[in-house]
């Protein structure tokens, strides 16, 4: 069920999760803040990735395993990515991600996490999106908690597609 705070969307292949993170490179503002989850390989990097393109990073976007976080700054605003699948909640504490999402440590920018569930402090205000395998493709729920900028655009925008259910 959607409402204006969520969006489901039908990714039936690998190019809907890559154009859907295009989709949000070209529209959210920086600050935002993305939580990815979903199992194993549902699909978080490779949202990433579209989200890298529509930014018009060029860098191959891989995930971060010994630097935590990578930083893309060379896009239309900066992109920030963590993966925490291997960390602690302690371990995350230490990462200070919210340095980032507030720009104290580097320019604003989109401050995209996977697994956070291991976040020790949750965000305020965040878009979530939650991959999940189904038997061909995957399904993905948006929906936001508090104040996203441009919500409403990214909402109108991505409702415009045919993958809306
Ligand atoms: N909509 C889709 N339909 C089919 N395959 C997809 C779709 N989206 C992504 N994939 C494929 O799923 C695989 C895993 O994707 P990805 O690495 O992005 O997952 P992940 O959620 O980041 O996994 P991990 O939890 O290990 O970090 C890749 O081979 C990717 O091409
Ligand atoms: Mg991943």
């Amino acid at each position: 069920m959607a409402n204006d705070t969520s969006l489901n969307l039908n990714l039936p292949t690998l190019k809907h999760t890559l154009d859907l993170g295009k989709q949000l490179g070209r529209l959210l503002s920086a600050g935002t803040i993305l939580l990815l989850e979903g199992d194993l390989g549902a699909g978080k990097t490779t949202l990433i990735q579209g989200l890298g393109a529509g930014l018009g990073i060029t860098d191959a976007i891989v995930s971060p395993t010994f630097a935590l976080i990578h930083e893309y700054p060379e896009g239309r605003i900066p992109l920030y990515h963590f993966d925490l699948y291997r960390l602690t909640s302690a371990e995350v504490h230490d990462l200070h991600p919210e340095h980032y999402w507030l720009g104290l440590e580097a320019p604003l920018g989109i401050t995209a996490i996977e697994w956070p569930q291991r976040l020790s402090d949750e965000p305020e205000n965040y878009l979530s999106i939650e991959l999940a395998h189904i038997e061909h493709g995957r399904t993905a729920a948006l929906s936001i908690s508090g104040v996203v900028d441009c919500w409403n655009e990214v909402r109108r925008s991505l409702t415009a597609e045919s993958t809306a259910t």
